[in-house]
């Protein structure tokens, strides 16, 4: 009978604890930093100097000279995108070839490992002091780009081919009018009405959309630096929405013309397609069921646990008798 009792009190502590344990993870879960901060931490890895409004560090990025496949110097050096690109895929991704390859790593796939507080201390040097930005930028930003690395990415690799970097599958009648509606105010229905001067070379929409189209979908996401702009990410947009409305801009005039391979020889050969982290419903699925066999795991070992110190409590009990 006592034997009974101590069973059943053990089941019930060992679900109490693991209920407690397990309740400051799920509580964090179902609080996900402010949307602002996600679309800052985007801006800011796009280009942080200019979105704080300041000069960028003197010379190259310490890491910068460990390649020597990019050739571009100073201000570029300093940006996160230049090292982990537009896809946040590195060398696994579109920069794993052309001028703009360095074969630094894939930060999706590695922020996808790490927790928030674990990306702070990178950005702060903890792991490689050649990787340290504290010096320039302060706590918020550097959170909020942790915020962006945890909670903002995108991985729309299964949706841009990688060959004509046309949009696979994409809506272009409902990007057209989410076009028309939100973008062509100031960007003009063609798309050319805002030359943009990138590197030497003038740019539209069009041409964006057709040579770099990680470029177009991380700023109609998130927007640029300095420029008031209606994004995607506070327009309650899907990731979905973001390529109907890339898809349509791919078909501009500017789009067409820039079909010939640009002076820096961009994209020029096919990027890589890996697989990354869950990227489809039934990775999704493997995952969830990953987690949960885990949790279930731990309870087991508690319940465990409590039972053997039952048995070893009784037995010594007994023994006093
Ligand atoms: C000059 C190139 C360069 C720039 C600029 C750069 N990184 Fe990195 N990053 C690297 C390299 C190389 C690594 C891998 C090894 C290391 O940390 O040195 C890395 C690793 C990382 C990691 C993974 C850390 C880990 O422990 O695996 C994260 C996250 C990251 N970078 C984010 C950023 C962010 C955010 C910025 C902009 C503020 C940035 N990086 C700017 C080159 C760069
Ligand atoms: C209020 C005017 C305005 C509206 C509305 C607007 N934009 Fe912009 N957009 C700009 C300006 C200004 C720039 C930056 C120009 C520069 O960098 O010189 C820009 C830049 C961009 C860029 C970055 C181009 C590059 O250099 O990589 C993209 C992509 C873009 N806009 C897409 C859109 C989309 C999609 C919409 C509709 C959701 C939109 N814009 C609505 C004004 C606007």
């Amino acid at each position: 009978m006592r034997l009974w009792k101590l069973i059943g009190l053990s089941l019930l502590l060992a679900t109490a604890g693991f209920a407690l344990a397990e309740f400051p993870s799920v509580r964090a879960q179902a609080e996900p930093p402010a949307a602002s901060d996600i679309i800052r931490g985007a801006i800011l890895y796009d280009n942080w100097f200019a979105a704080l409004g300041v000069d960028a560090p003197p010379g190259d990025m310490p890491i910068w000279s460990r390649q020597s496949t990019n050739s571009r110097s100073g201000p570029d050096t300093w940006r996160c995108v230049e090292c982990h690109g537009w896809d946040y895929r590195g060398a696994q991704g579109a920069y794993a070839s052309g001028s703009h390859a360095t074969g630094f790593p894939d930060v999706m796939a590695l922020a996808a490992e790490m927790g928030e507080a674990d990306l702070l201390l990178h950005l702060g040097g903890e792991n490689d002091p050649a990787h340290d930005f504290s010096p320039w930028l302060e706590e918020t930003s550097l959170r909020q780009l942790a915020a962006f690395l945890k909670n903002g990415l995108i991985d729309d690799s299964l949706y841009i081919d990688v060959v004509s970097l046309k949009v696979i599958g994409g809506d272009t009648e409902y990007g057209r009018s989410l076009y028309d509606s939100t973008c062509a105010s100031c960007h003009g229905l063609d798309g050319e009405q805002i030359v943009f001067r990138t590197e030497g070379v003038d740019e539209t929409l069009g041409s964006i959309a057709y040579r770099d189209p990680w470029r177009f979908l991380h700023r109609t996401r998130f927007g640029v630096a300095g420029t008031e702009m209606p994004v995607g990410a506070e327009l309650g947009w899907s990731a979905a929405d973001g390529r109907d409305v890339l898809a349509y801009a791919q078909t501009f005039p500017g789009g067409r013309e820039a079909q010939v391979p640009d002076p820096a020889s961009e994209q020029a050969e096919p990027a890589l397609q890996v697989g990354g982290p869950a990227t489809n419903w039934w990775t999704g699925i493997l995952t969830g069921l990953g987690a949960f066999l885990g949790a279930m795991g731990y309870a087991l070992v508690f319940i465990g646990g409590f039972i053997l110190i039952g048995f070893i409590v009784v037995t010594v009990l007994r023994r006093r008798k």
